[in-house]
C-alpha cells in the first residue's frame, strides 16, 4: 500500500472535512484553530505535498518563494484568492485551486440579509430590544427604506452575483450590473447591463458588490464613484473589503448621502476601521457569507476533490495556476 501525503491544514476545518482528511491523508490539522504566523506556516509545510489554507492565510510571493520543494499544490479552502500570490506559484510549479460555486447560494443569502437589514434599520432596532430602551411604538419611529421593487445594482455578476440577482427578484428588483463580459440572455434574464461602471452607478437605489479583489478593483468604490450614486443609496458587501475605499464609505454614511452599508466584509479583518461601529446607519457582519453547516462542508469536499485529483495525476476541477 502506498504512503498517504501529507498535508498542511492551516486552520480547523467542520469535522467531517476533517474525517475524510485524516481517512486518506496524513493530515496535519490545526486542532485548536490558532492563527498561524508566516514562520509556523513555513516550518509546518516541511515535507508536506500539499496546503489547505483559508483566506486569513497570507500566502505572499516571499512565503511561496520560501515553500518547500515537497508542496505540489495549495487547495484553498475559499472561493477567493487574493490572499495567494499566483504568480509565485506559478513560477514555482506549484497548483492552486479554490472552491467556486457551493458558496454562492450561502453568500447570496448574506447580501439579501445585509440588504434587507441596512434598509429597515435592523441594527438599531435590535439594539433596542437587547439594551431595553424600546421605548413604544410609533408611527414615525424607525423608518427604513422599503426594499421591494427597488433598482439593484450589482457590481461582478458572476456566480455570486447571478444567484444574488435571482433573491432579489424575489422582491420584484429591477436588475442591473456590470461586468466585464456582457452574460448571454438566458443568464441576463431582463438586468439591464451596463459595460461602464460609472453608467450603472446612478441607477442603483441599492448597490451590491460581489467582484473579486485583484489589483484593478482595488478601491472600487471610492469617493468619485459613490458620489455618482442616488442620494439615499445602500451599499452592500459581501466580497472583499479591499474593493471599498473605507474613507469614502465612511465619509459618505456620516454626511448622509448614503442611506446605509450593509458589510460582511472588511479592509484589515478582524480589526475593522472601528468608524463603521460607531454608525448607526451600518448593519455589520464578521465574514460569514459561506457560514452555513452545509456549504462549509461543501468547501472542504470541493478542496479536497481538488487535492485528490492532483495527487492523483489528475486535472483538478478548480485550477487557477
Ligand atoms: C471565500 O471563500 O472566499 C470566503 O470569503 C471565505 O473565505
Amino acid at each position: 500500500m502506498n504512503a498517504k501525503h501529507t498535508v498542511l491544514v492551516t486552520r480547523r476545518l467542520p469535522q467531517a472535512v476533517e474525517e475524510r482528511l485524516q481517512r486518506d491523508y496524513d493530515a496535519r490539522l490545526n486542532t485548536r484553530d490558532e492563527l498561524y504566523s508566516s514562520a509556523q506556516i513555513l516550518q509546518l509545510a516541511a515535507g508536506a505535498d500539499a496546503i489547505i489554507p483559508c483566506h486569513t492565510e497570507h500566502l505572499s510571493a516571499e512565503i511561496i518563494a520560501s515553500l518547500p520543494d515537497s508542496v505540489r499544490a495549495i487547495c484553498s479552502f475559499s472561493v477567493g484568492y487574493d490572499h495567494i500570490d499566483l504568480a509565485a506559484a506559478r513560477s514555482r510549479g506549484i497548483i492552486v485551486t479554490n472552491t467556486p460555486d457551493v458558496l454562492s447560494s450561502a453568500t447570496a443569502e448574506i447580501a439579501m440579509l445585509l440588504m434587507l437589514g441596512a434598509a429597515r434599520r435592523a441594527h438599531e432596532g435590535a439594539r433596542m430590544l437587547r439594551t431595553n430602551t424600546w421605548a413604544d411604538w410609533s408611527a414615525i419611529g424607525q423608518l427604513g427604506i422599503e426594499v421591494t421593487g427597488k433598482r439593484l445594482g450589482i457590481i461582478g455578476m458572476g456566480r455570486v452575483g447571478q444567484v444574488m440577482a435571482r433573491r432579489a427578484r424575489g422582491f420584484d428588483m429591477q436588475i442591473h450590473y456590470y461586468n466585464r463580459h456582457r452574460l448571454s440572455p438566458e443568464i441576463e434574464q431582463g438586468a439591464s447591463y451596463h459595460a461602464d461602471l460609472n453608467d450603472l452607478l446612478p441607477h442603483c437605489q441599492f448597490l451590491s458588490i460581489h467582484c473579486p479583489a485583484t489589483p484593478e478593483t482595488h478601491h472600487l468604490l471610492n469617493a468619485e464613484r459613490i458620489a455618482r450614486l442616488p442620494d439615499d443609496a445602500v451599499v452592500v458587501n459581501t466580497a472583499r473589503g479591499a474593493v471599498v475605499d473605507d474613507d469614502a464609505l465612511i465619509a459618505a454614511l456620516q454626511s448622509g448621502k448614503l442611506f446605509a452599508a450593509g458589510l460582511d466584509v472588511f479592509n484589515g479583518e478582524p480589526d475593522i476601521d472601528p468608524r463603521y461601529r460607531d454608525l448607526d446607519n451600518t448593519f455589520l457582519l464578521p465574514h460569514i457569507g459561506s457560514a452555513t453547516r452545509e456549504t462549509r462542508d461543501a468547501m472542504g469536499f470541493r478542496a479536497l476533490d481538488n487535492l485528490d485529483a492532483i495527487v492523483a495525476g489528475q486535472e483538478p476541477r478548480d485550477r487557477l495556476v
